[in-house]
């Protein structure tokens, strides 16, 4: 491990390789780099130091390029033990980066780095999953005065900043990128679903046509992985907690039952709900021998992996992110990539053509709470015409012309006397 004052990165001569995967990245992010080419000569963000907490991938490295460009100094962790790209975090730490983060980090490693970051005394923070506003809030007091605002970028990291607000515990805005359109129709639906199989795939390669494929949650995330796996020939069974999700599900064309059911029947199975035990080991004694699990929700929780390790006689790495637990009755279960994010971990995210569009709205948000004089300490929706333009500049990208209103139809959309003709 490389260790200067500025950074921490786990090989610095995997640079170079580094740079060529943010170089092919930086190629399907044509809206970031009309951003980023404004922020070059306005300069917006002049000054301002950012402490970022996100998953270190490619992607991730256009948006700090961007950031950097708009005259921002960074200081940046990962989001997740398992989800840093190496070769990306020493490219980073060659453009100066303050880089901390490297794939396989212990649990102290890893708040070690989130604290690091802090120790760069942001102004504006950026999260994913609420790590780094929670270590704020509960063990840097010290920092959080000169904290001006922040931005999340996932469902989790929203739920969590909600209910810091509902218990006025938080103490600085935060702008829910998550919940732009131009984000989470895109990225946790699409991204989330072809991502997770490809983590699938890397880490197992087996077939899934044909397969039982169970999806549990049926939010942005499931809709996604459901239709994805359908894609590939696999049968889709939904599990769900929310009725209209579950009825939503019965109607796209998925068989919906109750995970005790599904257990006996599934193949492969995946989390992605933002909740806690929904795989439990009631679930696990009913599967069948050779069922594969995997997450694809923010935290590791989903899968409850002390109840594997309680059923488990031993276990087994067979392959990269496969795991092999062999339970007292000498069935086997497999867990992919310690039940963490599989498509981050097994695989390298998200395409760059989404995180496009969720890594614009994060730019542009950023720029929004560094103008904005005063703002509450609050959970605040993507202001409407940064969501609006992130979709207009992405469809002109695509070279796709859409319509607009006439004056005769801004009229009648505005008035309620016209009806029945
Ligand atoms: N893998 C990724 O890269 C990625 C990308 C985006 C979001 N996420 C994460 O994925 C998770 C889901 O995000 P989303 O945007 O789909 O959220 P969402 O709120 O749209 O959907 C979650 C769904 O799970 C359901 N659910 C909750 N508990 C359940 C249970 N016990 N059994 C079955 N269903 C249950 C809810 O009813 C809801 O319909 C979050 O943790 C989010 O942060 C991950």
């Amino acid at each position: 491990m490389t260790h200067i004052l500025e950074f921490k990165v786990k090989d610095q001569s995997l640079a170079e390789q580094g740079s060529l995967l943010i170089e092919w990245a930086a190629t399907h992010m044509p809206v970031l780099a009309q951003i980023r080419h404004r922020f070059e000569k306005e300069k917006p963000l002049k000054g301002a130091t950012l402490g970022a907490c996100l998953h270190v991938t490619k992607e991730t490295a256009v948006l700090v390029q961007a950031l950097k460009a708009g005259g921002a100094k960074i200081a940046l962790c990962g989001s997740n033990p398992l989800s840093t790209q190496d070769e990306v975090a020493a490219a980073l730490a060659n453009i100066g980066i303050n880089i901390y983060a490297w794939r396989g980090e212990t649990r102290e490693e890893y708040y070690w780095c989130v604290n690091k970051v802090i120790d760069h005394k942001p102004v504006i923070t950026l999260d994913d999953g609420a790590d780094l506003v929670g270590t704020l809030h509960s063990k840097r007091t010290d920092i959080l005065k000169a904290v001006k605002g922040g931005t999340e970028e996932t469902t989790t990291g929203v739920v969590r900043l909600r209910a810091m607000e509902k218990a006025k515990a938080l103490k600085y805005p935060i702008v829910a990128v998550n919940d732009a359109y131009t984000k989470h129709l895109f990225d946790n639906r699409y991204g989330t679903g072809q991502s997770t199989i490809d983590g699938i795939l890397r880490a197992t390669n087996v077939l899934l046509a044909g397969k039982n494929f169970v999806v549990c949650g049926y939010g942005w995330g499931g809709r996604g992985l459901a239709s994805r796996a359908r894609g590939m020939g696999a049968h889709v069974v939904v599990t769900e907690v929310n009725p209209v999700r579950a009825l939503e599900a019965v109607m796209d064309g998925f068989q919906v039952t109750s995970l005790t059911e599904a257990a006996r029947i599934g193949d492969i199975f995946v989390t992605v709900t933002g909740d806690t035990s929904v795989i439990r080991k009631e679930h696990m004694t009913r599967m069948k021998d050779g069922a594969i699990m995997a997450n694809s929700g923010h935290f590791n929780v989903e899968i409850n992996i002390p109840d594997l390790d309680s059923l488990a006689a031993s276990k087994r790495t067979l392959r990269s992110n496969l795991e092999e637990y062999k339970l007292r009755t000498g069935k086997k279960i497999y867990l992919l990539a310690e039940g963490r994010l599989v498509n981050l971990a097994s695989a390298e995210g998200h395409p760059s053509e989404v995180m496009d569009m969720s890594f614009a709205n994060q730019a542009l948000c950023v720029e929004y709470l560094v103008k904005t004089k005063k703002l509450e300490p609050k959970v605040y929706d993507v202001p409407k015409e940064i969501d609006n333009k992130v979709a207009k500049l992405k469809l002109k990208s695509m070279g796709i012309k859409i319509d607009t209103l006439t004056s005769e139809q801004e009229k009648y959309i505005a008035s309620w006397e016209e009806g029945t003709v």
